[in-house]
């Protein structure tokens, strides 16, 4: 038996569970989740496998839903309000990890108790340290997780299998100038699909782009903010700053009929509210055609059966990126600034 937490965006967690249950069921291992709507976080009872056996069959980033995770090693309740301290250290001693984060589900009741989690993190890391539990040369990070300032649960992640964001969460400043709060979908999708390597040749000045569904521009702000050439396709207006850089054109098209004139647009990307089925069969053709190198898109999901659904629509996009007969990748991720969609990563290689 062991015990897994795994953080998602509030009232996403019978995706989250679905998710990881299937995933798990592929690698063999069994278990039941503990999923409760709006808590931000999803239990998962593995009944077979050692503890952190779900670690070395399943890769986080393989799983949309899930933020980051840990396998649990102690359940703490009642905490003494003077001493949290001891039993904490007592129940570490002789283990080691690398580092050690305080979590909280992304929910109010666990912002309330994110305060006293900075307070409460320089003396237990000392404390810590002093029994050599926190060890930089270890493989594994140490998770506090606060449900209240008295019950906890303490947990462990393999270092190689796990968000090295606080919570699996991306922080980002809204930029003053941007036209809507959507630029943040796409800056945060740069971050988390392209290797901080691949900046210099993927997010360059002097790229084409297109935007499908572009208006007012927040997404294509992204785009023009990197110097990038951009064919922002939408029948609502775009931002008048946008347009005054000369480094947008402004089509009033339906943007699954666009077609590029030449062959020389590096950057697809769409944000238009349609049939997640519908904008996956397009990004399809844009890619078989070659009519661009990388693709990043939103599905929306407005439906019940959110990790079913995107099941079907991405296994046919699968089977239609092999008729089509090209090499892919394809990455798909409920991003912090998502809501009710995902963000996807389609790139020929
Ligand atoms: C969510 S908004 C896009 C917001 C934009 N990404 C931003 O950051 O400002 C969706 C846009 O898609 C456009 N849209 C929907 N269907 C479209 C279609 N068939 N062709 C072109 N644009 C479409 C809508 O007019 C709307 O402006």
């Amino acid at each position: 038996m062991s015990r897994y937490v795994l953080y998602c965006r509030a009232g996403f967690e019978k995706d989250c569970a679905n998710e990881i249950q299937h995933h798990a069921a592929e690698a063999g291992l069994f278990g039941f989740c503990r999923a409760k709507d709006n808590l931000g976080y999803v239990e998962f009872e593995l009944t077979n496998g050692d503890s952190g056996a779900l670690f070395s069959k399943v890769k986080l980033d393989k799983l949309v839903f899930t933020r980051q995770w840990f396998c649990l090693i102690e359940e703490l309740f009642d905490l003494d309000p003077v001493d949290r301290i001891s039993p904490l250290v007592k129940a570490l001693v002789g283990q080691q990890y690398a580092d050690i984060t305080m979590d909280y589900a992304d929910t109010n009741e666990g912002k309330a108790v994110s305060g006293f989690t900075k307070k409460f993190s320089v003396p237990l890391k000392k404390a810590l340290e002093k029994q050599k539990v926190i060890q930089r040369k270890a493989t594994a990070v140490l998770h506090v997780f606060f449900f209240n300032s008295q019950h906890i649960l303490v947990g462990f992640s393999p270092s190689n299998n796990r968000s090295d964001l606080h919570l699996g969460i991306k922080r980002l400043k809204f930029p003053a100038a941007a036209p809507s709060r959507s630029t943040l979908k796409l800056e945060e999708a740069f971050h988390y699909f392209i290797a901080k390597d691949d900046w210099p040749t993927k997010l360059s000045g002097g790229l084409n782009a297109v935007d499908l569904g572009a208006a007012p521009g927040g997404w294509t702000y992204q785009l023009v903010q990197r110097g990038m050439m951009v064919s922002a396709i939408d029948n609502g207006p775009m931002n008048k700053d946008l347009m005054e850089t000369g480094q947008v054109k402004h089509f009033r098209e339906d943007g699954f009929k666009y077609e590029p004139k030449k062959r020389n647009v590096h950057w697809l990307v769409c944000d238009m509210v349609e049939k997640p089925a519908r904008v996956a069969d397009l990004m399809v053709k844009w890619i078989v055609n070659g009519w661009c190198q990388d693709a990043i898109f939103n599905l929306k999901l407005p439906m019940k059966q959110r990790f079913q659904h995107l099941q079907q629509v991405i296994e046919q996009m699968q089977v239609s990126l092999y008729e089509g007969g090209v090499r892919y990748q394809l990455k798909v991720k409920h991003l912090y600034h998502d809501r009710e969609e995902v963000t996807c990563y389609l790139s020929r290689i």
